[in-house]
């Protein structure tokens, strides 16, 4: 146990106030102007968010100063880590060359190529600024292609912000129905009632259930969205033979199948589409293809891409000042140019060590925990169950898993605050061997307080 924690009586929050005076002062400042003292929310945690000064590698500095590693490197995004030599240098030669442009670049020309080659589905991609735009405009294609209204999602998957995806994130379990035929609930206070009456709810991996729901609503569905590999929610992998049933239904009925990779592209060369062999007809991804810049893009089958196609009347507009922007395309290509087979796999043998080692951690302290894993993601769920969907992923104890977040910073590391991790490739054996210490450090703290509760 830390002298802190002995001090603190092992209570985490009273040990973060007390290393972070630098973040406490600026969020002084910060809730005067911007509700809760941050812009996004997802990096808000109590009593208050960490304030991040500079990264380097797998480093990040908080503005005390206090090194961390991070561990969730912006939520998947920054796969090669901070501030990578040759992301710097692509962006520093693009800013002196000029950073917008009314007008196309051959720069977003160059990582079009690299995506429709490396991704099965695409064989044409446009550019966006956000995942939330990229499964917006998707959706928006498939119910121009189909003419049809509704888009069938997974229950407690995730694709952004917009109207249509902030449903069935994550419901209320004493509202979200049975769980083999989830309701339609709002994530958010605004979320507008057609959001609702447009979207239909589907358990992952249960085949037999999203076929019964699917065939049911067939006439009014335009496509079926799902992340292979749900990311934010919890990484939890989709069997094969799910994803091969919704692709055999959805093709039967003319529904599109979208994948949603703007995590799962960290997996492979060409997301987890390729892993499991199962084409979708429209993907939508972000996160590392932007380099650490704000860049997404959604693509697929010719014939629906077709549509954006400004020579045709009609046509579907997609404006967007910063589509393609040359700065976020340069940085974007250099990330890609560096991601070769070999770097992925070699990030997915130590993502699969991590899994091992962090089980281990857990079974010596003799406490439940489920290690959810894909490549160089994983996160934790305090449970004795297997953690396969919503249902059993909400059913896992959130307390613990905040203790441990919170633990965690004040043990140099920087994770998500549902206890999610994503490794970038600065990591070496000492980092990795450092995170898993002071997991185990955090549990040994833990556990007389949990035992206790
Ligand atoms: C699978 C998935 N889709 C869409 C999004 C939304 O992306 P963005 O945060 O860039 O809007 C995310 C973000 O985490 C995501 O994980």
């Amino acid at each position: 146990m830390t002298d802190a924690a002995r001090t603190t009586g092992g209570d985490q929050e009273a040990v973060y106030r007390q290393a972070t005076p630098g973040s406490r002062a600026i969020h002084e400042q910060a809730v005067k102007v911007m509700p809760g003292g941050t812009t996004r929310t997802t990096t808000y945690f109590d009593p208050y968010p960490l304030y991040i000064d500079r990264g380097e590698g797998c480093r990040v500095w908080d503005v005390d100063g206090t090194e961390r590693i991070d561990m969730l490197g912006n939520y998947t995004a920054m796969i090669l880590g901070h501030a990578h030599p040759k992301i710097v240098e692509a962006v520093r030669a693009q800013a002196a060359r000029g950073t917008g442009f009314a007008a196309a670049n051959p720069v977003e020309v160059k990582l079009a190529a690299l995506l429709c080659e490396r991704v099965p589905s695409l064989d044409a991609v446009r550019f966006c600024n956000s995942g939330t735009e990229a499964t917006m405009f998707a959706m928006r294609l498939a119910r121009a292609f189909t003419g049809r209204p509704k888009i069938a999602r997974m229950e407690g998957g995730y694709h952004g912000t917009h109207d249509h995806a902030e449903v069935s994130t994550h419901p209320g379990l004493a509202e979200a129905g049975p769980p083999d035929a989830p309701i339609a609930r709002p994530d958010s206070m605004g979320t507008p009632g057609w959001a609702l009456e447009q979207t239909v709810v589907l358990p992952f991996n249960n085949p037999a259930a999203c076929e019964a729901i699917i065939r049911k609503e067939a006439a009014n569905l335009a496509a079926v969205i799902l992340e292979p590999i749900i990311g934010a929610g919890g990484v939890i992998p989709a069997t094969v033979e799910f994803l091969e049933v919704l692709r055999r239904v959805t093709q039967e009925l003319g529904i599109l199948l979208i994948f949603d990779e703007v995590i799962s592209l960290r997996v492979a060369p060409g997301g987890a589409q390729q892993l499991y062999g199962v084409t979708p007809d429209l993907t939508t991804l972000g996160k590392i293809i932007g380099g650490g810049l704000p860049v997404a893009a959604f693509g697929g089958r010719a014939d629906v891409m077709e549509l954006l196609d400004p020579r045709r009347d009609p046509s579907i507009a997609q404006g967007g000042t910063y589509n393609g922007n040359p700065l976020g395309m340069a940085a974007g290509l250099a990330a890609m140019t560096e991601l070769t087979p070999d770097v992925y796999e070699a990030l997915n043998r130590k993502g699969a060590r991590v899994s091992e080692q962090l089980a281990e951690v857990f079974a010596s302290h003799d406490v439940a925990v489920q290690v959810n894993s894909a490549g160089s993601m994983f996160a934790l769920h305090f449970t004795d169950q297997p953690v396969v969907d919503y249902r059993s992923m909400a059913a896992a104890d959130k307390k613990k898993t905040r203790d441990l977040f919170l633990g965690l910073v004040n043990h140099g590391v920087l994770m998500a605050p549902r206890a999610m991790g994503a490794l970038s490739t600065p990591m070496g054996e000492d980092d990795v061997q450092e995170f898993i210490d002071a997991v185990d450090d955090v549990v040994a703290e833990q556990k007389m307080h949990w035992a206790a509760v």
